[in-house]
């Protein structure tokens, strides 16, 4: 018997700095659905979020993924944000959304799937919420004794008057050695983050990242190995082969992640025995301790010489292009890219 095609809305785009990568991801998801045994089981509809937040049926959206460019619409601006689903929502039985950063990966579009009562892609509400900000997330693995970087969080209000200012000034150096890393919570992609070496960068990376968010993290900066270990599954979550990025650069900034020939994976990783184990082992105690289900990346640094590791981060969302570190971490374990999305869809729930 052939079963009728699931039809999968794919939401792209969103209002977030990461946009135009949401736009590259969503091209190569939509490569695997539409690809061997998928194109029988999915019917895909394409929906793109603009950069003002506003949705657009699958005309547009597949506009967007030919050109690979964003489209920008001259409304008014009193017609920003969400004002409800475009035609053709109607037909979707489950959606995936591939939205990277805020108003995407941050648990705002998953409580909308939820309030719809309809299936979705990846993490719920609170796996994905805990995972995007940065200080609740360190918190949480924290929590269950996950090994971290030392580090101070603070809010951007503490900055504005002297005395404050002085006295956080004064905590993150007696209880962090330079150099650090100031980061905003919740943004990605190394936006607004700043390697410091004294007082006064340590001012300047403070007072930008407020920019940008109220809630800051300033952490010690450790000389190591970044490793990255892919998770999928939804009752019995599973870890894939440890992978390694090599960059040319001091750190893992926005132009070292973003320009070609930049940084280089290296899958698997070598490792010591036993390393590569722990990654795994510590991914999926990441994913429980955050409520994480469906699809994570999970960051860690490692310490050649001491062998010391430290969880990093979790992302829910992963990058997802062609060149993305989440499914060459999967077609190295064994999973195409088409089963992979498939398995993604299978996995979701409500
Ligand atoms: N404590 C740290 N020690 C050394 N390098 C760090 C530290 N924190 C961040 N970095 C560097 O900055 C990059 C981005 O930091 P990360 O916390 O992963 O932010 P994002 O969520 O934007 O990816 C890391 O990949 C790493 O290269
Ligand atoms: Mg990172």
């Amino acid at each position: 018997m052939v079963s009728r095609p699931t039809t999968v809305g794919l939401v792209f785009g969103g209002c977030s700095g990461e946009h135009e990568v949401s736009i590259r991801s969503a091209a190569t998801v939509l490569g695997g659905l539409r690809s061997g045994d998928n194109r029988q089981r999915y019917r895909v509809i394409p929906f793109y979020i603009d950069r003002e937040g506003r949705w657009w049926g699958e005309d547009l959206a597949d506009r967007v993924l030919a050109t690979q460019k964003p489209i920008d619409q001259p409304d008014p601006v009193e017609a920003r944000g969400f004002r409800g689903l475009p035609e053709g929502s109607e037909t979707v039985q489950v959606w995936y959304p591939v939205l990277h950063g805020p108003n995407g990966e941050d648990g705002t579009v998953q409580g909308l799937f939820q309030l719809m009562r309809q299936p979705f892609v990846g993490a719920g509400v609170l796996g994905s919420a805990v995972s995007m900000d940065k200080l609740a997330m360190k918190a949480a693995f924290a929590g269950v004794g996950l090994s971290q970087v030392p580090y101070v969080g603070l809010h951007a209000s503490d900055l504005h008057d002297s005395a404050r200012r002085e006295r956080v000034l004064e905590r993150i150096e007696a209880e962090l050695d330079y150099p650090c890393f100031v980061k905003p919570a919740n943004l990605g992609s190394s936006v607004g983050i700043s390697k410091v070496r004294n007082r006064h960068e340590l001012e300047a990376g403070l007072d930008k990242a407020a920019q940008l968010d109220p809630r800051l993290v300033v952490e010690e900066g450790v000389s190591a190995r970044e490793l990255e270990c892919a998770v999928l599954g939804r009752d019995q979550l599973r870890s894939s082969v440890v992978g390694e990025v090599r960059f040319d650069a001091d750190w893992y900034d926005y132009t070292t992640k973003y320009t070609a020939g930049l940084s280089t994976t290296v899958i698997p990783a070598e490792l010591p025995d036993g390393v590569a184990e722990r990654v795994q082992k510590q991914s999926l105690e990441a994913c429980a301790a955050l409520g994480v289900i469906g699809m994570a990346r999970v960051d860690f640094f490692y310490d050649n010489t001491s062998q010391q590791l430290w969880i990093n981060e979790i992302n829910t969302l992963p990058g997802f292009t062609s060149q993305s570190m989440y499914p060459m971490l999967w077609e190295a374990s064994g999973v195409t890219l088409d089963q992979l999305v498939h398995k993604l869809v299978q996995s979701a729930g409500e």
